[in-house]
C-alpha cells in the first residue's frame, strides 16, 4: 500500500457521538479547517484529518484502508465484526479504546403488558432488529430459538405494524421505548463511543502519527475519570 503521512479519523457526521467527538479531538489539541462541503476536514495543528461520515461506515473504512482511526460506537463495531466472522473474513479492525461517553445499550424489548414473560417465550416469536449479528449469537447463547427480522430503520414501530413481536434496538434514555409502549426485558449489548483501529499497526508516517494520538488521549481520558 501507498505511504501516508497523514492520519485520517472518520467521526460521526452528525447524530448522537458527532459533537462528543469533535470536542474531544479539540481536547487533544487538534484543529481543523473544515471544507465547503463539511465532510473531510484539514487538521491545521497536526497532520490529522478527518473524514465525516455515517457511523455505520466506519468500520468498513478502516477496513479498506480509506480512514486509519474512527470513532464509533461499540455497537456497530461488534455486530460488523460479528457479520464479518460469520462470512469467513479476517478480522479488519479493532477497539483500541474506551471513550466514556454515548453510554447505550441494546436491549430486547416487548410491549408493555407482556413485560413479564420470561426470555424463553420469545422462542418461535420474531424479533425485529438493525443488529441481527449481536442478536443471533445472544439468542444462542441463551437457547432461544427465535426468528431475528432484519430492519435497518424505526425498529421501534415493529410490534405496532405487526412485523414482529419483540424489538433489539439501542436504548439510551429510555424515552424511544416508552413513547412506543414498549418495555426493555434483557440487556442483549453494552456500549459506548470507542476509538477503533486496525488490527495491525501503521509502517509508515502514520505509525507515529496514531502513537502521538494514542498518547494524548490517553492523557485527556486520565484527567476525566
Ligand atoms: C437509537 C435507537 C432508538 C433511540 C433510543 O437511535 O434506534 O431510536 O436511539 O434512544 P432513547 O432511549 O434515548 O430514546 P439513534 O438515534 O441513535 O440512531 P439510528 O438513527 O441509527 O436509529
Ligand atoms: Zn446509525
Ligand atoms: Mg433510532
Amino acid at each position: 500500500m501507498k505511504a501516508r503521512d497523514r492520519l485520517r479519523i472518520a467521526i460521526q457526521k452528525s447524530g448522537r457521538l458527532a459533537e462528543p467527538a469533535r470536542e474531544l479531538l479539540a481536547r487533544i489539541g487538534l484543529s481543523f479547517r473544515e471544507s465547503r462541503d463539511r465532510l473531510f476536514c484539514y487538521g491545521e495543528s497536526l497532520p490529522i484529518d478527518l473524514l465525516l461520515v455515517r457511523d455505520d461506515d466506519i468500520p468498513g473504512l478502516i477496513a479498506e484502508g480509506t480512514c486509519d482511526l474512527g470513532i464509533v460506537g461499540r455497537n456497530v463495531l461488534a455486530e460488523q465484526a460479528a457479520n464479518r466472522r460469520a462470512a469467513g473474513q479476517p478480522e479488519a479492525y479493532r477497539e483500541l479504546r474506551a471513550l466514556g461517553f454515548g453510554a447505550c445499550r441494546l436491549s430486547i424489548a416487548v410491549p408493555q403488558e407482556q413485560a413479564d414473560a420470561p426470555l424463553a417465550a420469545l422462542a418461535g416469536r420474531r424479533i425485529a432488529t438493525s443488529y441481527p449479528g449481536l442478536l443471533e449469537a445472544f439468542l444462542r447463547a441463551r437457547g432461544v430459538d427465535a426468528e431475528v427480522v432484519l430492519l435497518s430503520g424505526s425498529v421501534e414501530i415493529a410490534p405496532r405494524l405487526g412485523k414482529a413481536e419483540a424489538i433489539c434496538d439501542l436504548v439510551s434514555t429510555g424515552g424511544t421505548l416508552a413513547a412506543n409502549q414498549l418495555r426493555e426485558t434483557e440487556v442483549v449489548f453494552e456500549s459506548e463511543a470507542v476509538l477503533a483501529g486496525p488490527p495491525a499497526g501503521f509502517d509508515d508516517a502514520r505509525a507515529e502519527l496514531a502513537a502521538l494520538f494514542l498518547r494524548r488521549l490517553d492523557g485527556v481520558l486520565r484527567v476525566r475519570d
